[in-house]
């Protein structure tokens, strides 16, 4: 997908890896839409977009929200005539045992409103946005790209039932949208990252993530990388055999059923 000039709604935009997609989106000519709850972080996503000389709006917006969702991407298609893709990225965590156990004893159960509040943005989000995304894309009868952000956890990960279960939910409704979107030139695909040393993942307990380490797809060091920002922009610009993605992230869902040219 050239992106000169084309529409991009970036979700989660104020921070991590949400920024950076959005900083290196702009620079290659497209209009971005940064979305976030946090309107005060989200001024630094507006300033590094606006120094690539692109076009740029913020729109502080709750991803759980229909009715928001839906007056924002009437209000980026009424600002920019076109929504051209979608990157799905916002998130929350709220990590917990399922139930915790001391001396053989149970000391606390995972609280169903901690459970509710991930699934809320990772899953309902990634659905109410995807799918109004379509709605002007189709519309709009130019086709368009969908990208959704899962993760390694989606294949189940101590500590993270919610969060699992809801990347779990985007890496099938990924697959999904690609089978029923292909008809109208939409191609949807999804990236399942590995860590990325973004401003959440710092909080982590260096303890915790020794385990996890042998799961770091490229090189097996925490570091700040740019790669899954770049990945996703790559992504939209070429046709790359998608064993290259499986190689290079934890796994990139195959848009078989999409057309392999959109434009
Ligand atoms: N960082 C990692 O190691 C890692 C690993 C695997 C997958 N991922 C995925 O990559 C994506 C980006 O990760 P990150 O670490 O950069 O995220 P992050 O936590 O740094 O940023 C997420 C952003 O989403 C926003 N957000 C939260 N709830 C929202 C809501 N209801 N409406 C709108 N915005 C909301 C937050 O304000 C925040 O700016 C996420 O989907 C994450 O699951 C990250």
């Amino acid at each position: 997908m050239d992106l000169q000039d084309k529409t991009i709604v970036i979700t989660g935009a104020a921070q991590g890896l949400g920024q950076k997609m959005a900083e290196m989106i702009s620079r290659q000519g497209a209009t971005v839409a940064l979305v976030d709850l946090d309107h005060t972080k989200l001024q630094d996503t507006v300033r590094l977009c606006s120094a690539t000389g692109g076009k740029v709006k913020d729109y502080p917006a709750d991803v759980t929200d229909e009715s928001a969702v839906e007056a924002l991407f009437n209000g980026v298609h009424n600002a920019f005539g076109s929504v051209d893709g979608v990157i799905n990225n916002a998130r929350v965590t709220s990590d917990a045992l399922l139930v915790k156990v001391k001396d053989g004893k149970v000391q606390k159960k995972m609280p169903v409103e901690e459970f509710h509040k991930v699934i809320a943005v990772d899953l309902r989000g990634v659905f109410l946005c995807g799918r109004e995304a379509a709605v002007h894309m189709i519309d709009g009868r130019n086709g368009g790209v969908i990208v959704n952000i899962s993760s390694i956890s989606r294949a189940g990960n101590v500590g993270q039932t919610n969060y699992s279960a809801a990347k779990a939910g985007v890496a099938a409704m990924t697959v999904t949208w690609a089978k029923e979107l292909a008809r109208y030139n939409i191609r949807v695909a999804g990236i399942a990252p590995g860590f990325c040393n973004t401003r959440m993942v710092a909080k982590i307990p260096p303890k915790s993530w020794t385990g996890s380490s042998r799961q770091f797809p490229c090189d097996g060091s925490l570091r700040r990388r740019r790669s899954d920002a770049r990945r996703c922009s790559f992504y939209k610009t070429t046709t790359a055999p998608v064993a290259f993605w499986k190689l290079m992230v934890g796994c990139v869902y195959e848009p078989r059923y999409a057309p392999l040219s959109v434009r």
